[in-house]
């Protein structure tokens, strides 16, 4: 069965990056390590490194995605939790074997990982994102 190796990230939903990092930067004290256009999710995203993990504020650069409509509805937040898992095939395939819903059957690849997000209607509420470095 495949293995959950590391948190590698948690996405924070923000409106504006640079209002947003007055806390997780200038308050918390965490180190931005870089902000990325991201245009096949349509957002900006800024990596800040945790330890063996990351925090990374989202910010929509379009109406017309899930997190731009988290924003409206909530005004932003934590908007998913991100597992590594060491083969996401096995990882979807056994969660589709024990009936949890996915948003993606098979794995979205881009370059260095593939990705695949679960459904929070099988999670209790938590948009869980499952990730394998490739
Ligand atoms: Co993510």
């Amino acid at each position: 069965m495949a293995k959950i190796t590391k948190i590698n990230h948690v996405a924070i939903a923000v409106p504006d990056l640079d209002a947003s990092l007055t806390f997780w930067r200038d308050a918390l004290g965490l180190t931005l390590d870089h902000v990325e256009d991201v245009p096949s999710q349509k957002s900006m995203v800024a990596f800040i490194p945790c330890g063996d993990s990351e925090v990374e504020l989202v910010k929509p650069t379009a109406d017309d995605t899930g997190v731009a409509k988290f924003i409206a509805e909530r005004g932003g937040g934590m908007h998913h939790l991100c597992f590594q898992v060491d083969d996401i095939e096995e990882m979807l395939a056994d969660l589709k074997e024990k009936g949890i819903r996915l948003i993606n059957e098979t794995p979205q690849v881009l370059p260095g990982r593939k990705m695949a997000f679960v459904h929070p209607k099988s999670t209790g509420g938590v948009l869980v994102e499952l990730y394998q470095l490739t």
